[in-house]
């Protein structure tokens, strides 16, 4: 039989080459090439092809599956991003920076669960028990009845959480972490992705649920390879800009619940607090209205979030102007920019221009064009928008205004704060609620007319 020239891969990207090399060419990554098994064959060297295998059984979809059972923690905020409580045999992934909460975060989880009769083990690789048992004394949850542990050794973490046969276990942290199977430096691409293969693998085969702390790159995601991503049933991320207090921690894949849900803490002296009511913590200081505040109603997962966007407009003294964005997608500012000086004549050339959403909140939802187009008009004019007003929806490049899902949870939303007023794009059903007026220009030029005159432009 003709020799089968080998194959490598990428245990990173899975890029395959027909050569070994130290980095790989996709990727960028550093040894993370390997030489792949040759194709199996049968005895005597012959090929499996053509052997018969076994029948696999066949379902349909509407087969009936008892639902999966749940274990709520209780803390609302962190049961709704978990889809609805903790899944039995769940694998799942929090990543964050560091210093952000992750460990204060999950050892509250554990209490929690502990308290409520789940046998939970916290594994910690980063901090010695005493650190830890420290933590949870000035926590107050030094009566919860968490094991706990400061390992590293898979091998010996498994074997214990065999016999132990706990409900939960936390794992702080997946880089801290090292597998004697695979021969790497702990936290190096291997050992991250062989100790969560073989912790996701173990939660499967006994039903135990597994967190696994991740650190975050500077780039911002999980260090180690993606594939830890795909492996996981659910990934958070625990986010928070350092100088604010509050945290949020958002589903960015969940096979048991909603992607993109939130759930808002505040980091307190006595550890994390959920914030029941996001929308008035990040709208909490507003004073009297000022030039470049536009408040957007948003939706975030399944909830209405409102946010504040700030924009300052200013001449610029260099010959390129900054564009500077902080919670929000820069090319999407350039495009309203640009939407804005090409249909609607308000020009930006010769203006720097900086955009903020309040509070360390991040948006990624395109219904916040009209808000930030309206902070930057009004910005640029030096008018402050009225601020019983809330604003929402679309822009697209030829100028049109674009309806939103969700409009009547978004404005039920501002009328429980107080607002009175929205701004939103015309065209679909209109929602049906009393106590807010609701206008509703049919294009960005129209809207522009409407909350500043039409007419004045220079
Ligand atoms: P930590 O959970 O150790 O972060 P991570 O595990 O993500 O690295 O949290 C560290 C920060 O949280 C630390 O700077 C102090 C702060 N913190 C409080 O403000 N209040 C508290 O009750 C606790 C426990 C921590
Ligand atoms: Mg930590």
């Amino acid at each position: 039989m003709a020799r089968v020239s080998p194959t490598f891969t990428c245990s990173a990207c899975g890029a395959v080459t027909s050569k070994w090399s130290g980095r790989c060419d996709s990727c960028g990554e550093w040894n993370t090439i390997t030489e792949d098994a040759p194709l199996s064959t049968g005895p005597g060297g012959k090929s499996l092809a053509g052997k018969r295998g076994k029948r696999i059984p066949l379902t349909d979809l509407a087969t009936e599956e008892a639902p999966v059972p749940r274990q709520m923690s209780g803390v609302g905020e962190l049961d709704r991003v978990l889809g609805g409580g903790l899944v039995h045999g769940a694998a799942i992934l929090v990543g964050g920076d560091p210093g952000i909460g992750k460990s204060t975060l999950l050892l509250q989880a554990a209490a929690r669960f502990a308290r409520l009769g789940v046998k939970t083990l916290y594994v910690s690789g980063e901090e010695a028990s005493s650190q830890v048992r420290m933590r949870a004394q000035r926590l107050g949850l030094t009566e919860s009845p968490v094991q706990l542990s400061a390992a590293t050794n898979l091998r010996d973490i498994l074997t214990t959480l065999e016999a132990e046969a706990p409900g939960l276990v936390i794992i702080d942290s997946i880089q801290t972490m090292w597998s004697d199977a695979v021969d790497s430096i702990p936290g190096s691409v291997g050992q991250v992705r062989a100790c969560a293969h073989e912790l996701t693998t173990f939660a499967k085969r006994k039903g135990v649920a597994i967190i696994m702390v991740g650190h975050v790159t500077k780039e911002g995601q999980i260090a180690g390879p993606r594939v830890v991503e795909h492996m996981v049933d659910t990934v958070l991320y625990f986010e928070g800009e350092r100088g604010h207090q509050f945290r949020l921690l958002r589903a960015v894949k969940n096979r048991f619940g909603p992607a993109d849900e939130i759930g808002v803490f505040e980091m307190t002296g006595r550890g994390l607090a959920e914030v029941k009511n996001p929308s008035a913590l990040f709208l909490s200081d507003r004073g009297t209205p000022s030039p470049g505040a536009a408040v957007f109603a948003g939706i975030e997962g399944t909830r209405p979030v409102l946010v504040e966007f700030q924009a300052l407009v200013a001449p610029t003294p260099h010959s390129q102007p900054r564009r500077s964005v902080v919670g929000w997608d820069g090319g999407r500012l350039a495009m309203i920019l640009a939407v804005l000086e090409a249909r609607c004549g308000v020009p930006f050339a010769g203006l720097d221009v900086y955009l903020n959403v309040a509070g360390g909140m991040k948006v990624s939802e395109p219904a916040a064009d009209l808000a930030v187009a309206a902070a930057l008009l009004s910005a640029r004019e030096d008018s402050a928008l009225p601020s019983d007003t809330v604003i929402f929806g679309e822009i697209s490049l030829s100028g049109a205004l674009r309806p939103v899902s969700q409009s009547e949870n978004r404005l039920k939303e501002a009328q429980k704060l107080g607002f009175t007023a929205a701004i939103a794009p015309a065209g679909g059903k209109p929602p049906q609620l009393d106590g807010i007026s609701l206008t509703r220009p049919p294009d960005l030029a129209g809207f522009v007319g409407e909350i500043f005159g039409a007419g004045e432009r220079s």
